[in-house]
């Protein structure tokens, strides 16, 4: 062959692979355009076309904020301390009881079952129209840490009282929002004929401050028992905080999506000592490393 042959021969083949290129990339970027354009945002957060249910207005009135509020503050005022794994105010727990049974009047008529579990835990079902669907779980607490006045609250911890919008007190945040919200919220939905397509739990421990072996650890019994699969957990979460994250302005509400776990190991490594100037190819460092990753 010439060399203007095997010159042309190149540049044909050079002139294909650039062509390919451009179509490519002309299709893809119009793949991308359409995707974008018909993007709908709201399409994740329709949760009442997801359930299939009734259009549940979300407008709650002064009346029912009024009581909802003073409902929050009777579950604050209620010093459900737990001391030790041991020692529990049981006299709060049984008072909390109380308020539960009351607050949740309707709960009581439409679910299916609400258990004392411990004797002062509670596990609610929720019965849903498809049984075939696996059901979840919503797990918050009601027994706070203690409290002393000397601590230095601007607000005597178990009264609630209203500063500037913000309710002060124990467990305002830690975890008596997320009972009283779980419990309101499905009393609310159930009043406007809320009816869940997929069953769920609710399990309120009553010793999580103290490990749980009481409330949690009996909820789980019973569930394993009547052999309960679960699609998946919700449990507590964070609060919106603003200003306690450094480098972060405004703000932020933290999603957990995982459960840390506790664990205690003691490692030793011994080595022959040396100087940190001339360190030989492993060091106890290296060596105690190479030990945790195994
Ligand atoms: C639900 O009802 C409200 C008013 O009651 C209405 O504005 C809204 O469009 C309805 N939404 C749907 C999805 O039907
Ligand atoms: C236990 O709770 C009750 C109210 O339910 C309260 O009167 C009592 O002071 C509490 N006890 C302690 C030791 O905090
Ligand atoms: C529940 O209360 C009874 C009677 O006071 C007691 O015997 C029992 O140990 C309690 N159960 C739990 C799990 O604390």
């Amino acid at each position: 062959m010439t060399e203007s042959g095997q010159k042309f021969k190149i540049f044909k083949f050079l002139k294909i692979v650039i062509c390919s290129f451009l179509i490519t990339c002309l299709l893809l970027f119009t793949i991308a355009s359409i995707r974008t354009l018909s993007l709908d945002l709201n399409v994740g957060l329709q949760l009442a076309r997801w359930e299939k249910t009734n259009n549940i207005s979300l407008v709650i009135d002064h009346h029912q904020r009024e009581e909802l509020l003073a409902h929050f503050k009777e579950a604050i005022r209620i010093p459900t301390v737990s001391f030790s794994e041991k020692e529990s105010n049981t006299t709060a727990l049984l008072e909390f009881d109380r308020l539960l049974r009351e607050v949740n009047k309707r709960l009581r008529l439409l679910l299916i079952r609400h258990e004392l579990v411990a004797n002062y835990s509670h596990l609610f079902w929720v019965q849903g129209s498809h049984p075939d669907l696996v059901p979840y779980l919503l797990l918050a607490h009601i027994d706070v840490v203690p409290a002393s006045e000397a601590d230095g609250w601007e607000a005597p911890p178990f009264s609630a009282q209203e500063i500037d919008g913000f309710i002060y007190g124990r467990g305002t945040i830690d975890d008596k929002s997320p009972v009283m919200g779980i419990l309101q919220a499905l009393e609310y939905l159930l009043k406007k004929g809320y009816a869940p397509r997929r069953g769920f739990y609710i399990g309120l421990g009553h010793d999580e401050e103290v490990s749980g072996f009481k409330g949690a650890l009996n909820i789980v019994r019973i569930m394993k028992q009547r052999s309960v699969r679960l699609s998946f957990v919700l449990d507590e979460g964070l609060a919106v905080l603003d200003g306690v994250i450094s480098g972060l302005q405004g703000p932020a509400a933290l999603i957990g999506i995982s459960e840390k776990g506790s664990a205690t190991v003691k490692l030793s490594v011994s080595m022959a000592p040396g100087h940190s100037s001339m360190p030989p190819r492993e060091t106890s460092i290296g060596s105690w490393l190479q030990q945790s990753k195994d």
